[in-house]
């Protein structure tokens, strides 16, 4: 393996790394995370993502990945959709450890908290493997040296879409590092659309009823106190978006922090 691995970096295109798959694990016939190693040298900011890809028959093919493990790592984590016909997504969901991933040397994104102005709580609205850059920023200590309360909502479809999620938050609580951390400022609000649960609807109409706010014994959005970053599909983020900046709340950008920020859960 050693040495097919040495054959194969000596083909990658300039500017690409190639690290080791370290573990597989599925969630349901359409989800599933992976780990990989982290290049020397490779720095990211939490909630940034990356160009992800493999070779498909002599040629790289990459897509966008939110990274999903902190800045502080060891390890590279990411957390992916199964498309059978997706360009990369059905080779993807196909790895094995040992395997070798590509990934582009230069992360970026705007989920990050450079772009959030100061306040008391911040909201990260997810859905699907939206809740990717927030896996990678609920295990990052900034995060909790800038807001004394993380509330991460999660809606998918299904109740087995969660369990990404409810791992995660279950793994948190339970890692001593992490838990002394995270103390009590984390809420993580699960909900789905298609089947009952605890928490059903979705994450705009629970905002919209308030009934989210209720629920977790809140007041409403006020963009005195409250932060927000959105990931999810095109439409999520259109309607979330709308809903905050009724709420008097400002997009911001890398160069221009304000009160919340937005980004496209990738897929294919
Ligand atoms: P729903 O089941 O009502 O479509 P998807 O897999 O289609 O991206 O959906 C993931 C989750 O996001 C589902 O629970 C879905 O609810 C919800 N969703 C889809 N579109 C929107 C939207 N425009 N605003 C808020 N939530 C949405």
């Amino acid at each position: 393996v050693q040495a097919k691995t040495e054959e194969f970096a000596a083909t990658l295109p300039a500017g690409v790394y190639g690290e080791k798959v370290l573990s597989v694990k599925h969630y349901t016939d359409h989800l599933f995370s992976f780990t990989m190693t982290r290049p020397d040298g490779f720095r990211f900011r939490s909630g940034e993502f990356a160009m992800i890809g493999l070779m498909v028959g002599g040629k790289p093919v990459y897509r966008a990945y939110s990274i999903a493990s902190p800045s502080w790592a060891e390890e590279l984590e990411f957390f992916s959709i199964k498309v059978p016909d997706g360009p990369l997504t059905q080779h993807l969901q196909k790895i094995e450890v040992g395997d070798i991933i590509l990934m582009r040397k230069k992360p970026t994104g705007t989920l990050v908290l450079d772009a959030l102005t100061p306040a008391k709580r911040l909201y990260m609205f997810s859905t699907g493997t939206g809740i990717a850059p927030f896996a990678s920023l609920i295990r990052e200590p900034e995060t909790y040296e800038k807001f004394d309360e993380v509330i991460l909502t999660h809606t998918c479809r299904e109740v087995a879409e969660l369990q990404y999620g409810l791992d995660l938050v279950k793994e948190i609580r339970s890692d001593e590092l992490l838990s002394e951390l995270v103390g009590d400022k984390l809420t993580h609000y699960a909900s789905v659309t298609r089947e009952p649960y605890e928490h059903t609807g979705r994450i705009t109409d629970l905002i919209a009823s308030g009934k989210l706010f209720e629920d977790l014994g809140l007041p409403p959005l006020n963009p005195e106190t409250d932060r927000g970053m959105i990931c999810g599909s095109a439409e999520m983020l259109k309607d979330t978006k709308a809903l905050l900046e009724a709420a008097g709340m400002d997009e911001g950008a890398n160069n221009k922090p304000s009160d919340f920020v937005i980004e496209r859960a990738f897929v294919g």
